[in-house]
């Protein structure tokens, strides 16, 4: 069987980048005969850029029942709290003796952060954490303790994916063949989903569309999508329009021909906002109905979590084992 696998960061609302990028194609791959899902809430990564413990706990449940909201069946796949695997955080040092430094300052949210110092005349690594610094090796541990092959992430995550091959061969060179080297899986139309400003949909960008959020704030988002100044009746361009990206993350081919035909013809922006959030609406509404009543029942959220836990240890403790036996420490077996 293929594996598939990825996770989200617990630290804020999930988001329609979040859904289009990684929610929604990994629960259809979970679906396909011959493929083993591992979906997680990346709750350790949370800690690095949010210090709000009951934010990351609010969060980790929103993102939970965002993901069995919209399909994810928790007896098909691995569905878990990557802080109730405390095997990767092990995993994660044995990785870290591997990894070389050189690597991880090219790492994009490392790089930034001392780049927006330099920029500012302070110390390059003001404010840097060494956690931010080890993210890429902390998730190469998640990829490579399920022994992923295919790894479904927005565009984002790519460098983090290729930095764990090479953890993961530099390992395996040194210590035998262990690890399965991931590959990233990108799905081109929704690889970067923007938002309200243009640029990439991100939390850190405060530019997001919640997944869930009520039919009229969403209506009062997708309305104020950046757009042009073009006037009803001028022909509106599809190339660099937020609002045609977002279009097309939820529409069928045809329905997005169709919606470039009506670009061509100079579409109103009101308008074009209006099928948006009627497209979004009606493929959300029936799931948000879902995540609802999901989260009225943290409980059974939590029961849900707990089983996944055991069933991801179940393959955790003997890998870890092994690798530990394979580095030269105590063996555990
Ligand atoms: P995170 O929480 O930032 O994002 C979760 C997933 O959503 C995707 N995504 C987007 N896709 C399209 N358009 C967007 N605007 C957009 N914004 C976010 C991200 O690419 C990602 O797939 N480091 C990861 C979490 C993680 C992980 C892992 C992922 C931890 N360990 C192991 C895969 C494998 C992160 O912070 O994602």
């Amino acid at each position: 069987a293929t594996r598939v696998l990825t996770g989200i960061t617990t630290s804020g609302t999930p988001h329609l980048g979040n859904y289009a990028g990684a929610i929604r194609p990994a629960i259809a791959a979970s679906r396909r005969p011959g493929v083993q899902s591992f979906y997680f809430l990346a709750d350790y990564h949370a800690l690095i850029k949010c210090q709000e413990p009951a934010r990351v706990q609010r969060s980790t449940l929103e993102i939970a029942a965002s993901w069995l909201a919209c399909g994810l069946d928790p007896d098909r796949v691995w569905f878990y709290r990557q802080s109730d695997i405390p095997e990767i955080t092990e995993l994660t040092w044995l990785l870290s003796c591997v990894a070389g430094k050189g690597i991880l300052n090219r790492a994009h949210a490392y790089k930034a952060a001392v780049d927006r110092n330099v920029e500012a005349g302070e110390d390059p690594d003001a404010g840097v954490t060494a956690g931010l610094f080890m993210y890429p090796v902390l998730m190469a541990a998640d990829i490579l303790m399920f022994k992923a092959e295919s790894v479904p992430v927005g565009r984002d995550q790519v460098q983090h994916i290729e930095m764990a091959r090479d953890f993961a061969a530099r390992f395996n060179h040194l210590y035998g063949e262990h690890f399965v080297l991931p590959e990233a899986a990108i799905e081109e139309n929704v690889a970067t989903l923007p938002g309200l400003d243009g640029r990439k949909m991100s939390k850190s960008y405060d530019n997001t569309i919640p997944l869930f959020a009520p039919p009229a704030e969403l209506k009062k988002l997708v309305f104020s999508v950046l757009t042009d100044s073009r006037a009803p009746g001028e022909r509106k361009d599809t190339e660099g329009s937020a609002l045609f990206q977002l279009y097309q993350a939820f529409a069928t081919p045809e329905e997005t021909a169709e919606f470039a035909g009506a670009f061509a013809a100079g579409i109103a922006w009101g308008e074009a906002k209006q099928a948006l959030y009627e497209r979004l609406e009606a493929e959300l509404a029936p799931l948000r109905e879902k995540y609802e009543a999901l989260m009225a029942r943290p409980g059974e959220i939590e029961d849900i979590l707990r089983a996944g836990a055991a069933k991801a240890r179940a393959l955790a403790t003997p890998f870890l084992a092994e690798l530990r036996a394979a580095v030269g420490l105590r063996d555990l077996r």
